[in-house]
């Protein structure tokens, strides 16, 4: 029962908001690049350019594979003349592309298609994967893109986004389960090859593998990586420290203050300031007169100072005295509120 119990909570977590095909698809229409191979739905070169298409985009990127596509079609207009054309006139167009393997089974496969399928593409999915070449992701893709069927081609692009949009591992995922009991969401616009299409140029141009653009994202209300991640952002900005400082002014009888660049205060460090230590909070010191304290804001720090003086002629080494009058030097803006604060002294 515990076992059961589990099974459904995992995918009652998989089920929310899976209407993803009606954002996706307008997105599409909006952005989707012109690439050779996108024809219409009617034109007679589908099926040889998707598969054409499809066997060059397997290991190889969209922007190298365009030529090659282009200098292909070039040469062999049709699937049928595909078929006639022998091994090394493929290789040799095929130079440059690599994983040679795909060559020689783009070709074995057109050979079969136009002799055993007469020139038609199979549309079960079994019966396509027995082409040579033509693997689980390639069927499916080749079953939408061409056949229009209700299907999803699982590539890496494609599992990125579904284990994004969820917050999950990849590995975490079954993604068979996961399609099979969202299909109605899914499928719900009668763009099925279409949205075949998208979801591969989403994963390519929106969620990408890195630095997703999250900010001009469709799918950004219902992105449960989006909002975890804002959540760590909100609560990093939460996360105010509180900082205690004390600050120790040497002064002099003739109006003067002695300042040191050796502060250990990362945010301070070379600048020309009285002594400013780090404190656990101590409320007063025998030689120290507590004069003012300070409460102050900067990014994620709330600091919490005060303003002790004492007078005296002897300063450590690495000191030098300031007169309070002092114009012409560069002195941070928070040390000329100390300025202002102990002429009030003399
Ligand atoms: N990768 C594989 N097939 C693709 C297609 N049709 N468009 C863009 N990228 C792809």
């Amino acid at each position: 029962y515990e076992i059961l119990s589990f099974i459904n909570i995992a995918f009652l977590t998989m089920h929310i908001n899976f209407n993803l095909s009606k954002k996706i698809l307008p997105w599409y229409d909006n952005n989707k690049r012109s690439l050779p191979w996108r024809v219409g739905k009617t034109s007679k070169k589908k099926l040889y350019y998707r598969l054409l298409s499809e066997f060059m985009l397997q290991q190889t990127q969209v922007k190298t594979v365009i030529p090659y596509f282009k200098k292909f079609t070039k040469n062999y207009k049709t699937l049928k003349s595909l078929s006639k054309a022998n091994e090394n006139q493929i290789l040799k167009l095929w130079e440059g592309l690599g994983y040679y393997r795909r060559a020689r089974n783009l070709l074995a496969s057109a050979k079969l298609l136009v002799k055993k399928y007469n020139s038609k593409l199979p549309d079960d999915l079994k019966e396509l994967k027995k082409l040579p070449g033509v693997g689980e992701y390639t069927a499916n893709a080749l079953l939408g893109l061409v056949h229009d069927k209700p299907t999803i081609a699982l590539d890496g692009n494609v599992k990125r986004i579904f284990a994004r949009y969820l917050n999950k591992k990849e590995i975490g995922i079954n993604f068979e389960k996961l399609i099979s009991i969202n299909k109605k969401k899914l499928f719900s616009t009668n763009r099925n090859s279409d949205f075949v299409e998208a979801l591969m140029e989403f994963g390519a141009l929106v969620c990408k593998p890195k630095d997703p653009k999250c900010g001009d994202c469709c799918l950004n209300k219902s992105c449960r990586y989006l909002k975890s991640t804002n959540k760590i952002k909100n609560n990093k900005r939460k996360q105010i420290k509180i900082m205690h400082y004390d600050i120790f002014c040497y002064l002099n009888k003739s109006k003067r203050i002695a300042l040191t660049k050796e502060n250990k205060i990362s945010f301070l460090k070379n600048f020309n300031l009285p002594s400013i230590k780090k404190m656990k909070n101590i409320k007063s010191n025998k030689n120290w007169k507590f004069l003012k304290n300070y409460k102050n804001s900067i990014s994620n720090q709330k600091l919490n100072i005060n303003l002790y003086y004492k007078f005296s002629n002897k300063i450590p080494l690495s000191y030098k005295w300031y007169s309070l009058n002092n114009n012409k030097e560069f002195i941070p803006s928070f040390t000329k509120k100390i300025f202002q604060q102990v002429s009030v002294l003399f």
